[in-house]
């Protein structure tokens, strides 16, 4: 077929044409395209696993891998990088030989070696059908996910206790490529680990039900999460990343680059679910994805204020910034309900978003220092009452719609931030003073609270976490309520597809 003269026309034609270096593969092409500057980068420095296919447009044994390799591309999504190389490229040419590449096209699968600074590269040699090289990819995948059975859980969870840790529960006793990669994108951000259904002490533990089931514990005595929606890798880490976020799937390019469209790619691939089509063009950078606002089905609860002390130290001391405070009635209520996911959904997006928010608190309306902190502010003690309070400042705000759902309570919330609206004065005598003697306040009990450390720099992070004072038990018992896991209502697509 390719008579050598009509090769070299073809050749001299299309480099006599500006930028018209035509590789296989369209830009929108699921596969990674990788050129000799890119390839460390993308390629050898990512902790995903990568198979490589080194060809040239004009060889027709590449034309026909074609459909076969963007398959496989589509199916490993968010799992592992399948790229491609252009050796028919003079800027690429020293790579593949540097590669070893002697015809076309040659497929090398690149695995990282953890600790390692170079990969392993091995040929593959498979059949050249999409089925045949997802498997051999997937065998390549590193595995970061510890096995836990019940006598080796304490273990588990007492290795850096306060780090967070992630852990699925199935009847499989395989690891799926899908919880591999999540635990890639979270390697040394969150522990993650599995356990069989046959390990009963541990499920029972957890009061987990259900298979799969997954489950966060956000460190330290938190109470563990469960998690509530389709088993999809975006979802699952959105969820997780309440806890850390993940790592990118490469490291950024040094300098800015003319061509990015490789770089995007690289960085959207890895981390979009799996089984969307193709992720969206428009996300420019990880962070730039999250702006998407997205309502995770399972954001951490707001963390609680428990005691009066703890009021005064986190929201009511003279040096404390500003907080929102949702003071919630013994028994709870269908408003307090609402109104306390709406901020822990908004919390999450802010965490998301990197942005810097001043933390939400829920407050028991029982508790001593809240009944007489509503008293103070003239509001009756019923449903739901979120207030923001800048005790420095001295001033408060209330949220007074009837509505608690998430589009009334962010605009709220966004309209403090950009400290539009009325502020109220404070009430005297409702701050304390930010030493040991702390001065008059309504209730005696404030006299000993105020501790000299009493000040959060309004971490938006302290909003994501629950404190160890967010539930007397940590991780022992079933959540409850909204927390529940429900069925997973999709069908996974592949088989890699699944936890
Ligand atoms: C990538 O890693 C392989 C395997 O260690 C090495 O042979 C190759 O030179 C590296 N390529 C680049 C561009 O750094
Ligand atoms: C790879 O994983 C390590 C943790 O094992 C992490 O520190 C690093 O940032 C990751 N690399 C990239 C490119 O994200």
């Amino acid at each position: 077929m390719h008579h050598p003269s009509l090769c070299a026309v073809a050749v001299a034609l299309l480099s006599a044409l500006p930028s018209a270096q035509a590789g296989l593969y369209a830009k929108k092409s699921p596969v990674l395209q990788v050129d000799a500057k890119d390839f460390d980068r993308l390629i050898n420095k990512s902790n995903y696993t990568s198979i490589v296919e080194f060809y040239a447009p004009w060889c027709g044994h590449c034309q026909n891998l074609k459909p076969a390799y963007e398959k496989a591309a589509k199916n490993l999504e968010g799992l592992a990088q399948v790229a491609a190389v252009n050796c028919d490229d003079d800027a690429n040419k020293p790579l593949c030989g540097s590669m070893g590449v002697q015809g076309f096209p040659t497929l090398k699968i690149v695995r990282p070696k953890k600790g390692a600074r170079k990969p392993t590269v091995t040929d593959y040699q498979g059949q050249r059908t999409a089925s045949a090289i997802v498997e051999a990819v997937v065998q390549n995948i590193n595995n970061y996910v510890t096995r836990i059975e019940d006598k080796t859980l304490d273990k588990f969870l007492s290795d850096s206790q306060d780090k967070p840790k992630a852990i699925l529960f199935t009847e499989k006793g395989t690891t799926s490529a899908l919880l591999k990669s999540i635990a890639i994108d979270f390697s040394d951000v969150i522990h993650i680990g599995q356990v069989r259904n046959k390990e009963t002490k541990t499920v029972e533990k957890f009061g987990i039900s259900k298979f799969p089931t997954l489950i966060l514990l956000p460190g330290g005595d938190a109470p563990h999460v469960v998690y509530d929606g389709e088993i999809k890798k975006e979802p699952i880490v959105k969820f997780l990343s309440q806890a850390g976020q993940p790592n990118p799937v490469s490291p950024p390019p040094k300098e800015k680059k003319k061509s990015k469209s490789s770089d995007t790619k690289a960085k959207s691939k890895a981390s979009s679910s799996s089984s969307t089509t193709s992720s969206s063009a428009s996300s420019e950078t990880p962070a730039a994805t999250q702006e998407v606002p997205v309502i995770v089905e399972t954001a951490l609860p707001i963390p609680s204020i428990n005691s009066h002390d703890k009021l005064i130290k986190e929201c009511l001391n003279d040096k404390s910034h500003t907080c929102v405070l949702a003071f919630v009635p013994e028994g709870g209520s269908e408003k307090a309900r609402k109104g306390l996911e709406s901020l822990s959904q908004l919390a999450f997006k802010h965490a998301q978003g990197k942005r810097k928010l001043f933390p939400f608190y829920e407050v028991p309306a029982s508790n001593e220092g809240a009944a007489g902190l509503l008293k103070a502010l003239d509001l009756p003690a019923r449903d739901v009452q979120i207030i923001a309070v800048n005790a420095r400042r001295g001033w408060w705000r209330h949220y007074d719609a009837a509505d608690f759902g998430v589009e009334s309570v962010e605009s709220w919330i966004d309209a403090i931030r950009l400290s539009e609206g009325v502020k109220k004065k404070l009430p005297e005598g409702l701050v304390a003073i930010a030493v040991e003697e702390s001065t008059a306040s309504q209730e005696e009990a404030a006299s000993k609270a105020a501790t000299p450390e009493a000040t959060p720099e309004g971490k938006s992070e302290d909003a994501t976490k629950v404190t160890p004072e967010a539930s007397g038990e940590a991780a022992g018992k079933p959540e409850t309520g909204a927390t529940q896991a429900s069925e997973p209502s999709a069908e996974p697509e592949t088989a890699h597809d699944e936890l």
